[in-house]
């Protein structure tokens, strides 16, 4: 059943699929050391900057918990969103490996300062954990965007308080495609500190990379992703991805056809059920009556999001088709 469930539920991308395949030649040390790896790693400098060290992880969970365990001890404390995934879905595995998370009140899934200022309390009380990192997540999980100076804004006031700044970017590329940016002005240049870079969501079959963009907090990664479990051997299918991904811009013809869908499916929904949020990446909120969501889930697969509002996530991806997304709403007017 096609659907709107997650960007996880569509396939490999047809170019990184064969790059998978074009990559299974032969044999090619492990571990990092091959040469498709070393290939990737320069790649991610060009994009973004020099000191930047892409390391390879298995999934967006690991990059966003072994991003915290190398920026964080474990009696300090990290800011994120109510609405984050690391709060909300990641089964307290930050918690677990790095250290106690602070949520804060979201405002269209989104950090702001004067909310974050509520929980920025006891310092040096050795009763409480201790400020130490804010993560904000680009596109955020209800599809909104943080524009270049809101993240600007956010980094500078962490660094007036001597904290240290992730993104949580497990759908970055959709947000350089929107702000129509470089990848080191949405991160580097305003003073992201560690990227979670997602890749399985925007159509490799795989793998994610943390880009440490701090050179001080580089140096022990490899060290803790071992100790985590996800130090990949056969490292050159993930970077033979990572490649297929960057090779003319892939990456941005997949973010703006994820993207492009999403802003069509609202114009087909506006005026008919309730959009909760700004569409800005690849999602929709809507709010859809009860007894057509029963209907509807009969037909295409989505998830409520709310059970109380019946509010659903829509979620479009690399291989969501017009037809998709009008059959849906054919259907949805049919039964009103
Ligand atoms: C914003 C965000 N971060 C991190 C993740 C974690 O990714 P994974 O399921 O690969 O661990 C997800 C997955 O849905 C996500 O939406």
């Amino acid at each position: 059943m096609r659907g709107f469930g997650s960007d996880n539920h569509s396939g490999v991308h047809p170019d990184i699929l064969k790059a998978l395949s074009d990559a299974n030649v032969g044999h090619a040390p492990s571990y990092g050391t091959d040469e498709l790896t070393e290939k990737c790693q320069e790649l991610f400098k060009t994009h973004f900057g020099k000191s930047a060290d892409a390391f390879f992880v298995f999934n967006g969970t690991a990059a966003n918990v072994l991003s915290l365990k190398t920026m964080m001890k474990s009696f300090e404390s990290c800011f994120v969103t109510d609405m984050s995934h690391m709060n909300q879905d990641e089964c307290a595995a930050p918690e677990f490996f790095a250290g106690k998370l602070i949520a804060v009140k979201s405002i269209n899934g989104k950090l702001t300062i004067p909310e974050l200022e509520k929980h920025y309390i006891r310092l040096g009380d050795q009763h409480y954990t201790q400020p130490r990192v804010i993560s904000l997540t680009q596109p955020t999980e209800v599809g909104t965007l943080y524009s270049l100076e809101e993240i600007k804004t956010l980094t500078t006031w962490a660094k007036s308080k001597n904290l240290l700044v992730h993104m949580d970017g497990a759908r970055f590329v959709n947000a350089v495609y929107k702000l129509s940016c470089s990848m080191s002005q949405m991160t580097t240049d305003l003073g992201v500190d560690v990227l979670s870079f997602g890749g399985t969501k925007n159509g490799l079959m795989f793998g994610e990379a943390v880009v440490v963009l701090n050179p001080i907090l580089g140096k022990d990664f490899k060290y803790i992703r071992k100790q985590a479990a996800q130090l990949p051997s056969k490292t050159r299918f993930i970077a033979a991805q990572f490649l297929a991904f960057f090779n003319n811009d892939l990456y941005k013809k997949i973010a703006q056809h994820s993207c492009d869908m999403a802003q069509y499916f609202n114009e087909k929904l506006s005026g008919k059920v309730k959009i909760n949020y700004p569409v800005q990446s690849n999602s929709l909120f809507a709010e859809i009556p009860q007894p057509l969501v029963k209907k509807l889930k009969q037909q295409y697969f989505f998830y409520v999001w709310d059970e109380k509002t019946f509010e659903c996530r829509l979620m479009t991806s690399w291989d969501t088709q017009k037809e998709d997304i009008d059959g849906f709403t054919n259907f949805l007017v049919s039964l009103m």
